[in-house]
């Protein structure tokens, strides 16, 4: 297990690069295997989960070679369609891309429930019902998804929930498929349009993806491509938001400001001084911040990822702030750990409470999950002393060199493996 060890309460200055999206790569390395040729995939975040990825790809005898720390070629032609084990889907969420991929391009998928973030029950059965819509029969055998389709043939899809996962699953299983695919109410967010860019770029027809209408024709063949991964917005929020509490001068770049205007909006709201321009953002801690409200929704709305980290931040403001989730049912584990740091918090259902300003002073904390992990990190760093935070392995997933980033901009920080 890896822990790390924050002495917090020091100016983070200086500039810090964002790296691609988590989750953008975590679909388009599962989607390569639709490719009949090759890909080059560019941008791809230096993560535990990419990793994880790598060796189901490898798995499947596809040819994963590394060009740059950041750039993948992957040669399709000798690739073989296998089982994915339990050991590998449990490993991440993303995992379940591999259905939608192979009974795509193979018409079958032996895949086991995936893993992920434990912030709700995260059920899979619109991934599941979209792959029957097209044909597809599926058989559970203990973890064991088996998805079968003598053909794949286009149909109407309505999402009870705008699902992204879903959303993305089912165009996999729609690129190849015979006819027309109509996915509505469709998830709408950057990443998906960021995956159907690389499917089209193959030669796949996607049209709509952004929207809450996506249509695909099937087609029969597709053909090499490069590809670049959209910077990971969820990391460009969590440096914007732990340096609108520790920085005189910090430099958020290689961003698509559009893609966190409802953060950035908010922070306005809250007295963060920012200078956004289009690929990056300027961050000064000037003022004293305001309590503020914020409700999680869909894209474009505030995001669901970003709330553990804000719930962070609103601990430094002015007031009572409240969080509303209305995506997942079990996100508020984070506010439990903050309070051991000394936050004053309470959680009414699917409500959150969070009063400022308050003196945080450093503790031993555990990482719940991802996105509540980071939020331990920029608590850790605003803490003055020296706090641990355990099961640091979720973090480490999803966030691209975090110890060095955070050490160039001057924080005090180790991980060490015990
Ligand atoms: C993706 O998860 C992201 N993960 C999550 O990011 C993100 O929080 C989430 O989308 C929402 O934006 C990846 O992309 C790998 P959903 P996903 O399907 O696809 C319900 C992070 O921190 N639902 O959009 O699992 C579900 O229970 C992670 O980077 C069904 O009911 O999310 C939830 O309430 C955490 N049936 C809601 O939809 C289904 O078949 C949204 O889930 C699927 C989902």
């Amino acid at each position: 297990m890896k822990i790390l060890k924050i002495n917090g309460g020091r100016k983070l200055n200086g500039t810090v690069k964002i790296g691609g999206a988590k989750n953008s790569a975590v679909a388009i390395l599962p989607a390569s295997i639709l490719c009949d040729e090759e890909v080059n995939i560019l941008n791809v975040p230096n993560i535990s989960d990419i990793d994880a990825l790598k060796s189901i790809l490898k798995h499947l005898n596809a040819d994963v070679k590394t060009i740059s720390e950041n750039s993948l070629n992957i040669n399709l032609k000798n690739i073989e369609n296998k089982e994915i084990t339990e050991e590998m889907s449990k490993k991440l969420r993303a995992s379940y891309y591999f259905m939608g991929a192979l009974l795509g391009k193979y018409k079958k998928a032996v895949v086991s429930f995936p893993g992920g973030c434990i912030i709700g029950s995260r059920p899979i059965d619109l991934h599941l019902k979209g792959f029957e819509s097209l044909g597809a029969k599926v058989e559970y055998k203990d973890n064991i998804i088996t998805i079968t389709a003598k053909e794949l043939i286009g149909n109407n899809i309505y999402l009870d929930v705008a699902s992204v996962g879903a959303t993305i699953n089912i165009m996999f299983a729609a690129v190849k498929a015979k006819g027309v695919t109509i996915i509505d109410n469709a998830a709408k967010e950057p990443e998906i349009v960021n995956v159907a860019m690389f499917l089209n770029s193959m030669g796949a027809k996607i049209t709509g993806a952004g929207t809450c209408t996506i249509k695909i024709k099937g087609v029969d063949y597709l053909k090499s491509c490069t590809h670049e991964v959209i910077p990971d917005r969820i990391e460009a929020a969590t440096y914007i938001m732990i340096g609108s509490v520790l920085s005189d001068n910090l430099i958020v770049e290689n961003i698509i400001s559009e893609h966190i205007e409802a953060l950035t909006q908010k922070l306005l709201e809250m007295g963060v001084d920012l200078k956004i321009d289009e690929d990056k953002v300027y961050v000064t801690n000037k003022n004293k911040l305001k309590a503020t409200k914020i409700r999680t929704v869909v894209y474009p709305g505030f995001p669901t990822d970003m709330q553990q980290i804000m719930s962070t931040l609103m601990t430094q403001a002015e007031g009572k702030s409240e969080i509303e989730e209305t995506i997942f049912e079990n996100r508020f584990q984070n506010l439990y750990e903050l309070q051991k740091m000394g936050a004053k918090v309470n959680v009414i259902g699917n409500k959150g409470y969070i009063i400022g300003p308050t003196r945080l002073s450093s503790a031993n904390v555990n990482a719940t999950d991802l996105r509540a992990g980071a939020g331990l990190v920029f608590a850790a760093l605003i803490a003055e002393g020296e706090t641990t935070i355990n099961n640091t392995d979720y973090i480490l997933r999803g966030y691209e060199n975090l110890i060095e980033k955070l050490r160039k901009l001057g924080a005090k920080i180790q991980l060490i493996q015990i």
